[in-house]
């Protein structure tokens, strides 16, 4: 039997964790948790992603501050207002959506974020804790989906993770995860040679290139744990419809477990960006923060 992984589910339990711990800093510590979220322009997939950041955040009890700034805004204004958001007692967090029109760097907005603030864990510093003493900040899609892998299959030691895709949000830090794991961890990329082949020897198999349904089912072997971290758009007939980078259906077939789409680790995603703001703030007020609010 293949077990669908519902992400949803566990995104509930880990939300509902965070409103416990969220009260708790209100009552004894006096603060509430603050999450700015900074949109440039109009892409309608980042305006849907924003607005359900700042819905959950809210419903957790922590305080949300919106930011959209006009498509044609200079750098500078943007770095203006992150130096104000660093220098504001009240936000702990600082999540510019990406991408960003073309005219701004993405790198130089990154790192204009305090290190204390990233809520991303896109900042080089913390880029370069996870790769060091992992005392940093995760990012949110592979910290979900490592949640998830953990609590599936336990001890992940020895396993061998495939990962399709490099990028830096997905594949590289998910890489650097596994490995912390004690995983044995291959990157796959558009350029590896016998793909498919290598994927079949995948004990984890986490898909995060963007193409949709590209991972077939005989790219999977029998009993493989399967994270599609994929949102892909697709249209059929009039109406338009979510898949992941991996064929559900086929893969279903062979996988021991499946996250699937819409459902699997989406949900996970954004509630890790409050557990990192929760996790920010904390350490910001000096108060003790275990390296995984959940564990
Ligand atoms: N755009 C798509 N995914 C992300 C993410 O995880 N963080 C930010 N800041 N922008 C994104």
């Amino acid at each position: 039997m293949t077990t669908v992984i519902d992400g949803k589910a566990y995104a509930q339990r880990l939300r509902e964790t965070l409103a416990e711990t969220v009260a708790r800093l209100h009552s004894k510590h006096e603060m509430v948790p603050g999450l700015a979220v900074v949109l440039v322009g109009e892409d309608p997939a980042s305006q849907v992603y924003v607005r359900n950041k700042a819905k959950q955040t809210v419903e957790v009890g922590m305080h949300s501050f919106e930011h959209r700034l006009d498509e044609t805004t200079s750098e500078q204004t943007l770095l203006d207002l992150i130096d104000q958001l660093n220098a504001d007692d009240k936000v702990h967090g600082i999540l510019v959506q990406l991408p960003l029109p073309g005219h701004i760097d993405e790198f130089k907005v990154i790192n204009a974020v305090s290190h204390d603030k990233d809520v991303d864990g896109f900042h080089l510093v913390n880029v370069g804790r996870l790769n060091t003493d992992g005392g940093g900040v995760v990012p949110c899609t592979p910290l979900g989906s490592l949640m998830m892998l953990k609590s599936h299959l336990g001890n992940l030691a020895g396993l061998h993770a495939v990962i399709v895709g490099r990028s830096n949000i997905v594949g590289k830090p998910m890489a650097a995860l596994l490995l912390r794991e004690n995983c044995t961890v291959t990157i796959a990329h558009s350029r590896t040679r016998d793909l498919e082949e290598l994927c079949r020897t995948a004990d984890i198999l986490v898909a995060a290139v963007g193409r949709p349904q590209m991972v077939k089912g005989s790219w999977v072997k029998a009993g493989a744990t399967v994270i599609d971290v994929g949102i892909n758009r697709i249209q059929e007939g009039d109406r338009t419809r979510l898949v992941g980078d991996v064929d559900f259906a086929a893969a279903m077939k062979v996988a021991g477990a499946i996250t699937p789409v819409p459902g699997g680790v989406g949900p996970m995603t954004i509630a890790c960006l409050l557990h990192n703001t929760v996790q920010q703030a904390m350490r910001q007020a000096g108060i003790d923060v275990a390296d995984n609010l959940i564990d």
